[in-house]
Order: structure tokens, then C-alpha cells, then sequence
């Protein structure tokens, strides 16, 4: 078949949010998720406590805020979903860059859906503290079933049918559109979460202990700082937290209109999304004095302080030895349903709106089509009894090396194979307030890839050196390894098939003057014409 005969050229109009509110809350629901409420206190203690927020902060002014403000830049002129919008930026090399993205959230799609599943279980299963008085025995025996062998699968039905249920409510609202699903949503959904995380923090605040709580969070160990692995973990927090470097932003920004400020609300949706992570390391933290208090134990004698370990074990047994456990086990189980929901939603737009993009197809269709392929794929790896292992192991390898190699790749194809930092901060300052310069093309173009490609290297000879976990490296080897490998050729295949309607049919928004006029308007194609005569909207 000749491919090119095959290509239309006039694509639908694209999706838009209502303004700049809507964008704003949607954008902050996707950045604030389990990242911020599980992983950035676990992590933080781990490395330095006190300390760790400066690594922390240096990683969010040097690469997580002028990332996010590339991925804005990159989405909103050209206008597309990552492999979109990159293609038309960068070619074939970025619409490569783009698949990889998306597989990414692929990924991190079929496991982020579970542990939302896990939430909403103990959300419901907190009116009567149904885990008892052994959470942790709970949570692995009861609840998961957890097997001894990683590969067993048999289906756990009390996981299946929340999972389902989690898929179902997540699909329906991605096939409902970008402002009647994702955006209303969001709307809903993120005052609800702010409401019940404060209630939640203020509470453990008035715990006994909460100050030890406090003090063992933020005591800080300077020595923590000449360690590399500390920077490399606030590199990576940063990133998974505030969604840049794998399409999300990238996705969310195309759908602004032509006439947006970007960067002012990059800088309130990083900042929002920071305030959320140190109020729920407060949190946490308190509760977590509470808990040594009652055991008459230092908070370093406890266990289980990162991750699944500690939303689904050790805040199950703080709830039920606390006057009101039952209300605190809402709060938290509720927020953290809120939290993963509105992330999870942000990760499959950019899948969906990827395959939308590229095919034709309609969102409908997508939604429920891909959607629920991609549901059976997350009920059988997660609704089974080999959950745990296969959850943690693609968690550690999406993350470290998927999120980490895909903002090396952008920043190299971006910046310095396609040099497009000039083009891509005169956009961002022709529409904001918050004008970019030298100092952020220093941190994207230079600082970002040197940064970030040393902590790659350096977390690749960590996973070479030792089985990731204590885990069996054949295992690593396919489910860890085997998923790069699955996200690396799928961005060439998906890459290689053709598109329908023509991708580089298109010129960029022409920059505005003060009138909101049109400024040097690339000439050309007729979707440069057609979007000049438009003039500004
Ligand atoms: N940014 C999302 C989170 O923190 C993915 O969980």
C-alpha cells in the first residue's frame, strides 16, 4: 500500500480546556499522586532527612521546573499528543521519543490502577479496620495472597473485582472527553483531596509523639549530601512527582488555547505539587511518632516506612490503635484513592491521545477498545498472586531507567540535535508573564542531560551489580530488563506505521503582539494559513 496516498490532511480539531483554572487543577491532580503521599517521605527520611530537602530543592529549580516548562513548550506549540507533537518538532527520531513515552505510561499504567485498587479496598475495608490487629499479615496473606513463587498466577477476587471496578471508572471518564471527563473530574475530585488531606494532617499533628514524629523527618544529616544516590533519589522524586519527562505535561499543554500563559502556572503547579509533598511528609511523620509512642519504640526501630510498606501495613496498624482509627483510615485511604485516580487518568491520556493522534480513531473507541486490552493486561499481571513482585519490579525499571533515559533522550534530540531551545523559550516568553532565558536553556541543554545521564549510568551498573530487591535475576531479567526492551522496540514499531492524517501538515502558532496579533507566521502549509486568517482565540 502507498502509505503517503493513504494520509488526510485535515485533522479534527483539537480538544481544549475551559481556561486556565481548569488546566491549572487538572495539571496539579496529575502531579499530586502517590509519589507525594507514599513515596517523597520514605524517600526523604531515607536520605538525609532535613538534608535531603536540599538536593530536593536544587532538583526542582535545575531540571524538574525547566523540564515541565520544555514539556509546555514542546505540547502547546506543536500542538499533540508526545509522539504528535515531537514528530513535528523533531521527526521521525522524535516521534520515536514520543512512543517511548507513552509505553512508559503503559507501564506505569497497569500498576499505578492496582495500587489505586488496593486503595479503594482499604478505604472501604477502614469503616470496621478489617485488617486487625496484624496489618501487615493482612495485607500480604489475606488481602494479596501473595505467593511464594513469582510467577503463580491465580486470581485473587477480592483485588480483581476493585481493579475492575478502578478500570471501569477511569475508562468511562477518559471516553467522556477532555473537558467533560478529565477536566471535570479534576475538579471535583482535587478540592475533596485537599480537604481531606489537610483534616488528616492537622489530626496527626495533635497525636503524642507527632514532634518526635517531626523531628525524625527533618533532623538533618548533612553528611547524607556527598552521597551520590541521595541526589540521584531527589532527581527522581521530582520527576515521577511533578509528571515531566514522560508525556503528561507534554499531552496536557496541547490542550491549552493558543493565546496561554504557560510558564506562571507551570511555577504554581510545581509549587503546589511540592507544598503537597512536605505536607505529607508532616504527615506521615507525625503519625508515625504517634506509632513509635505507642510501641515505646524510636521512630529508626520501626519498620515499613516507604511504600506499599507504609500506606498498606504500618498506616492500617496506626488506624487501629488510635482513638477514631476508623475516620483516620478514611481519610487517608480516601486521599490516597483521590490522589492515584486523578494521576491515573493524566497517565492514560497520554496513551490514549497518542493512539488518537496517530490512527484517527475516536476517543470512544480508544477509551474502551485499548482501554480495556490494557485493563486485561492489569487484571491478569496485578489481580493474580504474583501482584506484589511484578508490581515493585516495574515500578524500580518504568521509573529509574524509563523516566530518567526519556528526559536524557528529549533534552539531547530537542536541544541539541534539533537545537530548538531558542524556538522553544521564545514561545514560552511570547505568552507568559514569567519570561525564560539563558538560565533555563543553561539547565535543559546542559545541566539536565549531563545530570540526569550520570544518574542513568549510574543506576544501570547498580542494577548490573546487584538483583534488584534480593529478587531472582532471570526474573529481573524479564520483567524489569524485559520491559525496556518491550518499550524500546514498540517506539520503533509504532513509529513505523503510518499515520492518518498527515503530521507535518502544520506550522506552529505564529508569536503574538501586544494586540494579539499575529507575528511572523510561517508560511507554507495550509494549516499555517488557515491558523494565521484564524487569528488569535
Ligand atoms: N505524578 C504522579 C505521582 O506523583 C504520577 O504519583
Amino acid at each position: 500500500m502507498n502509505v503517503t496516498s493513504s494520509i488526510t490532511t485535515t485533522a479534527p480539531p483539537r480538544a481544549e480546556w475551559t481556561g486556565q483554572i481548569g488546566f491549572i487543577v487538572s495539571a496539579i491532580g496529575s502531579a499530586v499522586g502517590l509519589g507525594n503521599i507514599w513515596r517523597f517521605p520514605g524517600v526523604a527520611y531515607e536520605h538525609g532527612g532535613g538534608a535531603f530537602l536540599i538536593p530536593y530543592v536544587v532538583a526542582l529549580l535545575t531540571a524538574g521546573i525547566p523540564i515541565l516548562f520544555l514539556d509546555y513548550a514542546i505540547g502547546h506549540r506543536f500542538r499533540g499528543s508526545a509522539p504528535l507533537a515531537l514528530r513535528r518538532l523533531a521527526g521521525r527520531l522524535g516521534e520515536g521519543l514520543g512512543w517511548f513515552q507513552v509505553l512508559i505510561c503503559v507501564f506505569i499504567a497497569v500498576y499505578y490502577t492496582a495500587v489505586l485498587a488496593w486503595a479503594g479496598s482499604y478505604f472501604v475495608f477502614s469503616f470496621d479496620l478489617r485488617w486487625g490487629g496484624d496489618a501487615a499479615g493482612f495485607f500480604t496473606g489475606e488481602y494479596l495472597q501473595v505467593a511464594a513463587e513469582p510467577f503463580t498466577m491465580d486470581f485473587v477476587p477480592g483485588v480483581l473485582i476493585p481493579l475492575v471496578i478502578m478500570w471501569i471508572v477511569a475508562l468511562v471518564l477518559l471516553g467522556q472527553g477532555v473537558v467533560k471527563g478529565v477536566q471535570r473530574a479534576n475538579m471535583v475530585a482535587m478540592p475533596l483531596l485537599v480537604i481531606g488531606f489537610v483534616a488528616l494532617v492537622v489530626r496527626a499533628l495533635f497525636l503524642p509523639g507527632a514532634a518526635d514524629g517531626l523531628d525524625a523527618l527533618f533532623t538533618p544529616d548533612f553528611s547524607a549530601l556527598a552521597d551520590p544516590a541521595v541526589w540521584v533519589a531527589a532527581y527522581s522524586q521530582i520527576f515521577f512527582s511533578l509528571s515531566v519527562a514522560f508525556g503528561i505535561m507534554m499531552t496536557y499543554a496541547s490542550y491549552r488555547k493558543r493565546r496561554s500563559n504557560m510558564t506562571t502556572p507551570g511555577l504554581v503547579v510545581a509549587f503546589a505539587n511540592s507544598s503537597f509533598e512536605i505536607i505529607a511528609g508532616i504527615g506521615v511523620f507525625a503519625t508515625l511518632g504517634f506509632f513509635a509512642y505507642q510501641q515505646g519504640v524510636s521512630i529508626d526501630q520501626l519498620e515499613g516506612l516507604t511504600g506499599v510498606g507504609l500506606a498498606f501495613m504500618t498506616f492500617p496498624a496506626i488506624a487501629a490503635e488510635m482513638p477514631g482509627g476508623p475516620f483516620f483510615g478514611l481519610l487517608f485511604f480516601g486521599s490516597l484513592t483521590l490522589a492515584a485516580l486523578t494521576s491515573l487518568i493524566s497517565i492514560l491520556e497520554v496513551v490514549f491521545a497518542g493512539v488518537i493522534d496517530k490512527f484517527g480513531l475516536s476517543r470512544k473507541t480508544v477509551a474502551y477498545g485499548l482501554g480495556g486490552a490494557l485493563a486485561v493486561v492489569s487484571i491478569l499481571l496485578f489481580g493474580t498472586t504474583s501482584g506484589l513482585t511484578a508490581l515493585d519490579t516495574i515500578d524500580n525499571w518504568a521509573n529509574n531507567i524509563g523516566i530518567v533515559g526519556s528526559a536524557v533522550a528529549m533534552t539531547v534530540i530537542v536541544l541539541w540535535i534539533r537545537r530548538g531551545g531558542r524556538e522553544l523559550g521564545g514561545h514560552l516568553s511570547a505568552l507568559s508573564t514569567f519570561k525564560v532565558g539563558r538560565t533555563w536553556l543553561f539547565f535543559v541543554s546542559v545541566l539536565g542531560p549531563l545530570v540526569l545521564g550520570y544518574m542513568l549510568v549510574m543506576t544501570v551498573i547498580g542494577l548490573i551489580e546487584e538483583p534488584y530487591s534480593g529478587y531472582d535475576p532471570t526474573y529481573l531479567l524479564i520483567v524489569g530488563w524485559g520491559s525496556v526492551l518491550v518499550m524500546l522496540v514498540g517506539s520503533c514499531v509504532l513509529t513505523a506505521l503510518p499515520w492518518k492524517n498527515d503530521p507535518d501538515d502544520f506550522a506552529p502558532w505564529p508569536a503574538l503582539d501586544a494586540r494579539g496579533r499575529p507575528i511572523g507566521a510561517t508560511a507554507g502549509t495550509r494549516a499555517a494559513r488557515d491558523e494565521t486568517r484564524g487569528g488569535a482565540r
